[in-house]
């Protein structure tokens, strides 16, 4: 059978592979590749075990792989046979050099693009799926015409705005897609294009364009936007902690006005994962470069506020554990940077162990999916850490629980064998507000949400 339109990803990652996976399960018609350089991970998109965890992707994969889904390491064979190409290689924060520490590494990306012009023989839509500084578009558009091989392309910008645990929902019913253009005769022919691939299942009327620069700019507003909710929670829990307040009742009070909103308002140990921290620094570094100072600042605040917000965690145990956690076991419930995915991802526990271990505590860790991640995390750490799938046998003779994840299984557990098991005065360090604070004090526990006046039985 002839398929309508041969579409390649580049990167077999927490945004390629879903998001392809996703366009192959909704239009039959396409045929779907996806391409990384790394062969291990292709051959876990060909297995039984899907190299990330996200509810409904096994599904979604095996109904659409060998038919209109492929997962190949022929990234140049994907190249010369497709039409259209997405772009979804990792783009990390620089290590090194100029901008270390805060701009984009896009050294991936590079490569990527020169390898399209060197294996191109017919016009391509290349699709920027990663989140990339403002302006890459041209830097990509620079590299794919320097031969001058009469090879045309079109670059667009289609920023994912996924969010993990939830990729196979947001993907199938996103608040909106994004597609940015190049306003020539040509990009907006390719933007239709892309357009017309999601109006298979996407209401054309939350299918929004704009220039290129406004879409590559709107994916790091948008997660700085929705990084500053949650530092600014944050910030407040540290004053409820003071004043006696809860931060849940403030949250709920702010949060019903409409022009508010309540999501995204839940305080926290942190915010983690791939993008916040990436993306925020990002736009610090694109704010510098154009010499807007005070604007760099403003956004830089919501990265420190989220630093602050994990060290001032790990001081509030050590604090209330009597200034001293040498020696004293400390179970880490949950070890992903949220709930319902393996990532760990600059997860605020990495930086909670590190700092435990520095203090010389002994550490569980349990977490449903991300053990094999946490070890790796903390692989060459010095200290005592062991791991533990089974969160009763994980918590078995320690002195403190601390909640790192809102897994639901936590919420379910039965905290009066916990209790029992554990070593006395045990204390809880709920750095998600799930557990039933009061329920775990009457049980005996000392119990130090955040942004909560703290139950203690001393
Ligand atoms: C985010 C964006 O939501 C998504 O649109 C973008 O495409 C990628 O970045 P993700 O990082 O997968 O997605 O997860 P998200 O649900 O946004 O959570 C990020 C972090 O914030 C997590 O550590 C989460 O636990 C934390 N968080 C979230 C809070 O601490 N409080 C909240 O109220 C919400
Ligand atoms: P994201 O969360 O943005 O999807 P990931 O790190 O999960 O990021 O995925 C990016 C993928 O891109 C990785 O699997 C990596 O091996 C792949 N990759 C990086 N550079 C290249 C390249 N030049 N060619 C093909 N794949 C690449």
């Amino acid at each position: 059978m002839g398929f309508e339109k041969k579409i390649l990803c580049i990167g077999a990652g927490y945004v390629g592979g879903p998001t392809m996976a996703m366009i192959a399960h909704k239009c039959p018609q396409y045929r779907v590749t996806i391409v990384d350089i790394n062969p291990d991970r292709i051959a876990q998109w060909n297995s039984d075990n899907l190299p990330i965890y996200e509810p409904g992707l096994d599904k979604v994969v095996k109904e659409a792989r060998g038919k209109n889904l492929f997962f190949s390491t022929e990234i140049e064979k994907g190249i010369r046979e497709s039409e259209i190409i997405f772009v979804s290689v990792n783009t990390p924060t620089k290590t090194f050099g100029a901008g270390a520490g805060m701009a984009a590494d896009l050294q991936y990306w590079d490569k990527t693009a020169r390898q399209i012009r060197e294996h191109s023989a017919s016009h391509k839509i290349i699709v920027e799926k990663s989140t990339l500084p403002v302006k890459t578009a041209q830097a990509m558009e620079r590299i794919l015409t320097i031969n001058d091989n009469a090879v045309r392309f079109d670059v667009l910008s289609n920023p994912e705005f996924l969010a993990e645990g939830t990729a196979i929902k947001d993907l199938e019913d996103p608040d909106r897609v994004l597609i940015g253009s190049r306003e020539t005769p040509s990009g907006l022919k390719a933007r239709n294009e892309l357009v017309e691939i999601y109006a298979n299942w996407i209401p054309r009327e939350r299918i929004i364009t704009s220039n290129i620069w406004s879409s590559e700019l709107s994916k790091l507003v948008a997660n700085a936007f929705l990084a500053q909710r949650i530092s600014s929670i944050n910030s407040i829990s540290a004053l409820c902690e003071k004043t006696d307040a809860e931060i849940t009742e403030v949250a709920r009070a702010v949060g019903m006005d409409r022009r508010v909103g309540d999501k995204f308002l839940n305080a926290s140990i942190g915010f983690g994962g791939s993008c916040f921290k990436k993306d925020i620094l990002n736009l610090v570094y694109l704010c510098r470069y154009y010499d807007l100072k005070e604007v760099a600042q403003y956004w830089e605040g919501v990265v420190k506020i989220n630093e602050y917000q994990k060290e001032r965690f790990v001081l509030n145990m050590l604090n209330a554990m009597f200034n001293t956690l040498a020696g004293k076991r400390v179970c880490l419930f949950g070890f992903a940077f949220k709930a319902n995915t393996g990532d760990t991802r600059e997860s605020p526990a990495i930086f909670v162990a590190k700092r435990l271990l520095e203090e010389k505590a002994e550490l569980v860790i349990t977490d449903p999916q991300a053990l094999d991640n946490a070890m790796r995390d903390l692989e060459g750490v010095d200290g005592k850490v062991s791991f533990n799938e089974e969160p009763y046998v994980a918590v078995d003779g320690c002195d403190a629980v601390a909640v790192m994840t809102e897994w639901d299984v936590y919420t379910g557990l039965d905290f009066e064998r916990i209790y029992r098991s554990m070593a006395k005065p045990a204390f809880i360090f709920d750095g998600r507000n799930i557990l039933d604070h009061k329920g775990l004090y009457e049980i005996g526990f000392n119990v130090f949400p955040i942004g909560k006046p703290a139950l203690t039985h001393f």
